[in-house]
């Protein structure tokens, strides 16, 4: 059962306060729901989880079953959107040394994720680890041109053609791309590969419950039914349109309110190494989405308590423009207890019996104390376990409240205009015809 609860008793911001917001909330989501905005080509994302395509969502669990049978090693190719949900997921779900331990444990695949840097030594490094071992990969690009992902299948592309011949590489390639257009989508068709679609309607950093995300999650060995199951149920938790019964708007609420009183950097916070990329993941959705017009508030992400060693004193005492909203996995799946220590040389005796998890939530206590009063308002989401309708209903949350809050600051969430301008001047300087300097 999904259950992801909204605590906002230290983020400073009151019931009354939020309400102030309730017309505007009503006046959002039914343009949302009623599709009448013209951002309505990208909100297929909405009704996903309820309204998807069945039949490819089994060619999906045919195609893990069958990488999970041919493959030591999956490559997943994609930048952004196109890779972050899928990375997110898997680190979140699965052992935390998945790819380094034993292939009878694991029972899945490695899992690399290429396409989404120009480091040539990152290449060159996952040629030479994989040159002995059965592979099959994936490309992911919604665009179908994009550059960073584009040369990496290129490369891997060839591999594999080299490795197995043309006709047993066409078999171990995956494609996910538009369902029409694009360079990938005519590659795709004329090699014949296997290919899988990103919906029209929905861009890429709203894309993981579709194949970009589902593929390989699956082939990692997650139950993909049980993720769409949490999202179905955030679909239909977060469907009132008023604000008072509905704590994904209040969440986006609270952030412009926040970001009205200045607090324009929110960092986002967790206890729980595991969820270091699905941090890097709501980084993007709302960095995409919101940070245009010279508006929004900027993402940042911390995994405590590692970072309270380096980023600490910062939040701590630093430029008073912080806000963080904290993750909190309630129950943990393997805790484990302190012993006691006859000696007691490291003076830990006063832990004894405790649990490791005990002490992570005290941690959490006195940081999330210590935050506040030095002006930093907290925000806590109670997230019930750590599992995948949990994670299925976190998408969705953080997807609603994101086009929510961008609606709210007033600008379109769904389109990244600003991500043209680095293209436009790497491309010249690469001399790319059509690209020549004025
Ligand atoms: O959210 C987005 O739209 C972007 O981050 C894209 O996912 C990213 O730029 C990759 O694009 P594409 O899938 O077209 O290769």
């Amino acid at each position: 059962m999904s259950n992801i609860k909204l605590d906002y008793q230290t983020s400073g911001i009151s019931e009354k306060e939020i309400m102030r917001y309730k017309e505007k909330v009503a006046r959002i989501h039914k343009q949302m729901h009623e599709k009448s905005t013209d951002e309505k080509k990208f909100l297929g994302w909405l009704d996903l989880p309820t309204n998807y395509d069945r039949k490819e969502f089994e060619r999906i669990k045919k195609a893990a079953n069958r990488i999970r049978k041919t493959s030591d090693v999956f490559v997943v190719i994609g930048i952004g959107g196109s890779y972050l949900g899928a990375s997110a997921v898997i680190e979140a779900l699965t052992h935390t040394f998945f790819n380094e331990i034993d292939r009878k444990k694991r029972k899945a695949p490695e899992i690399i994720f290429a396409g989404n840097n120009i480091s040539s030594s990152y290449i060159h490094d996952i040629l030479d680890y994989i040159q002995d071992k059965d592979i099959s990969i994936n490309v992911i690009s919604k665009s179908g041109t994009t550059t960073e992902p584009a040369i990496a299948f290129r490369i891997f592309r060839e591999v594999l053609e080299t490795k197995y011949g043309i006709e047993e590489a066409r078999k171990r390639i995956y494609v996910t791309t538009d369902a029409h257009r694009g360079a990938l989508k005519s590659l795709s068709d004329n090699e014949g590969y296997e290919s899988f679609v990103i919906p029209d309607n929905i861009g890429g950093r709203y894309s993981v419950l579709t194949a970009v995300g589902l593929l390989p999650i699956a082939t990692a060995g997650i139950d993909i039914e049980k993720l769409m199951q949490g999202a179905l149920l955030a679909q239909e938790k977060y469907s009132d349109s008023n604000l008072k019964y509905n704590e994904c708007y209040k969440y986006a609420v609270i952030r412009n309110i926040l970001y009205r009183l200045l607090k324009n950097t929110e960092i986002l916070v967790n206890y729980e190494p595991k969820l270091h990329y699905f941090t890097e993941w709501w980084k993007q959705l709302f960095g995409e989405s919101e940070g245009k017009e010279q508006k929004g508030i900027f993402p940042a992400g911390v995994d405590f308590t590692t970072d309270l060693h380096s980023m600490g004193q910062y939040i701590q005492e630093g430029r008073r423009n912080l806000f963080e909203t904290v993750i909190n996995i309630e129950k943990t799946k393997n805790d484990m207890k302190i012993k006691i220590d006859e000696d007691n040389v490291d003076g830990l005796n006063f832990l004894a019996g405790k649990t490791i998890d005990y002490i992570n939530k005290k941690a959490m206590q006195g940081t999330i104390e210590a935050h506040v009063s030095g002006d930093v308002p907290n925000i806590v989401l109670n997230i019930e376990k750590l599992d995948a309708e949990n994670i299925g209903g976190m998408i969705y949350f953080f997807e609603k409240a994101c086009a929510m809050s961008g609606f709210i600051l007033g600008i379109n969430p769904f389109d990244q205009p600003g991500v043209e301008a680095y293209k436009k001047n790497m491309f010249r300087l690469l001399g790319k015809p059509g690209y020549d300097d004025e």
